[in-house]
């Protein structure tokens, strides 16, 4: 084990709960000077003893110590080999795929979140890879997808923006029999509620913006991987892209995850009664959200989730209500992002999914009168007063 190795050993930790875990993360504490918060070891490299006598850490490119136990943190609550930090989601999926080769193909969600749409198509179809989108949903259709040169399989689960729900364990023996690797973003989720690597998935990958860092106030990137080889990949890729997280923004997601757990069940709390309470509106058409038991993926979500989330979407009667909420909304904010303490809602047309063909958008159901709502750590009532008075009120 690389860094650190000569200080508490973090494995120790397995037989505690997840609350535990990230509560008190890798080490936990400052191995130096016993500080029950990690420092913010703001530096650029590190002095040698001697010729072959240091820290283990040589330059924070490579490696720094904040930055490691916000890593080993997130391998821990995934339980995964090893985690990695990134200046972004954007920037964490770029690493993920840099694994493909020219010539190979990955099958993925058909409403990926529109920034993942952009990496295949904007960027890595020039350097000869393709990109399907599929319904992973739908277990025949992506059996029947799997060609020669398919290498990956990259999903979303539940999606973004349309609450579609895939079967990790049953993907992830799929593309294990086609030789293929199961990358699973989970920033809906956070290892809170799902760990895709428990499941079968290889990597897995977070918009660390969101749930992991809680706050709405840092931008980061998070990628798990479950072997050795894939890890050394990883440290190679960030030893040579520079897209590393910085100590203090890595401090600000350890802080952040000592409360994920709470902070996840209140937003799930919260989401359940929104849900409830959206469901009865009558300008409300139709509505998006895992935890219906009458939701096609509802089931699948039991077996996989040990909860549902804060994520809603919305069909609402006019293009014009949608411009009325959006207007009217106060202590629910109009902006883009989700998985912070703030309840946001978003207008996925012209925000997350505006990189989408108009008729791709309009196939997947992400049309002028459809919204997302992230619910947040308000409490539910005034929440509700709100999109009340937003949603009913005069236009
Ligand atoms: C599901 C999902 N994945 C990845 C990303 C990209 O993350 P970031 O905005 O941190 O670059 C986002 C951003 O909204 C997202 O929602």
């Amino acid at each position: 084990m690389k860094n650190f190795s000569n200080f508490t050993d973090y494995s120790r930790k397995e037989d505690l709960h997840f609350e535990s875990k990230a509560v008190h993360g890798a080490l936990g504490h400052d191995p130096f000077s016993g500080a029950v918060s990690m420092p913010i070891y703001q530096t650029s490299t590190f002095r040698h003893r001697a010729l072959f006598d240091s820290t283990g850490f040589d330059y924070s490119r490579l490696s720094n110590p904040t930055r490691l136990e916000l890593e080993r943190t997130m391998a821990i609550l995934e339980e995964g080999v090893e985690g990695f930090a990134f200046t972004s989601g954007q920037a964490a999926n770029m690493a993920v795929f840099t694994l493909l080769n020219p010539g190979d193909e990955v099958l993925l969600s058909d409403d990926i979140y529109g920034g993942t749409f952009r990496i295949g198509n904007d960027i890595f179809t020039r350097y000869g890879a393709s990109f399907t989108y599929i319904d992973m949903c739908d277990l025949t259709l992506l059996e029947n997808s799997f060609h020669e040169n398919t290498k990956m399989v990259y999903l979303e689960t539940p999606t973004n923006p349309m609450m579609k729900v895939a079967d990790i364990a049953a993907i992830a023996r799929m593309a294990h029999e086609h030789g293929c690797l199961l990358v699973v973003d989970n920033t809906l989720m956070s290892p809170y509620f799902q760990k895709p690597i428990t499941l079968g998935a290889d990597i897995v990958v977070h918009s660390a913006t969101k749930f992991i860092c809680g706050h709405n106030d840092v931008l980061a990137g998070i990628v798990v991987v479950n072997s050795d080889e894939l890890a050394t990949f990883m440290h190679g890729q960030i030893k040579t892209h520079g897209n590393q997280l910085a100590p203090m923004d890595s401090w600000l997601l350890l802080r952040g995850i000592k409360t994920l757990p709470v902070r996840m069940e209140r937003h799930a709390e919260n989401a359940m009664k929104v849900a409830r309470w959206l469901r009865a509106q009558e300008k409300v058409k139709k509505i998006f959200y895992v935890g219906f038991e009458d939701h096609p993926g509802h089931e699948i979500m039991k077996k996989q989730c040990s909860g549902f989330g804060a994520m809603i979407s919305i069909n609402v009667d006019s293009f014009e209500t949608v411009k009325k909420i959006l207007r009217r909304v106060d202590l629910v904010m109009f902006a883009e992002s989700l998985g912070g303490t703030e309840t946001l809602i978003t207008y996925p047309r012209t925000q997350t999914h505006e990189s989408l063909t108009e008729e791709n958008r309009q196939r997947l159901g992400i049309t002028d009168s459809f919204l997302r709502l992230s619910i947040g750590l308000e409490h539910a009532d005034d929440i509700i007063a709100d999109l009340d008075q937003a949603i009913n009120g005069e236009p």
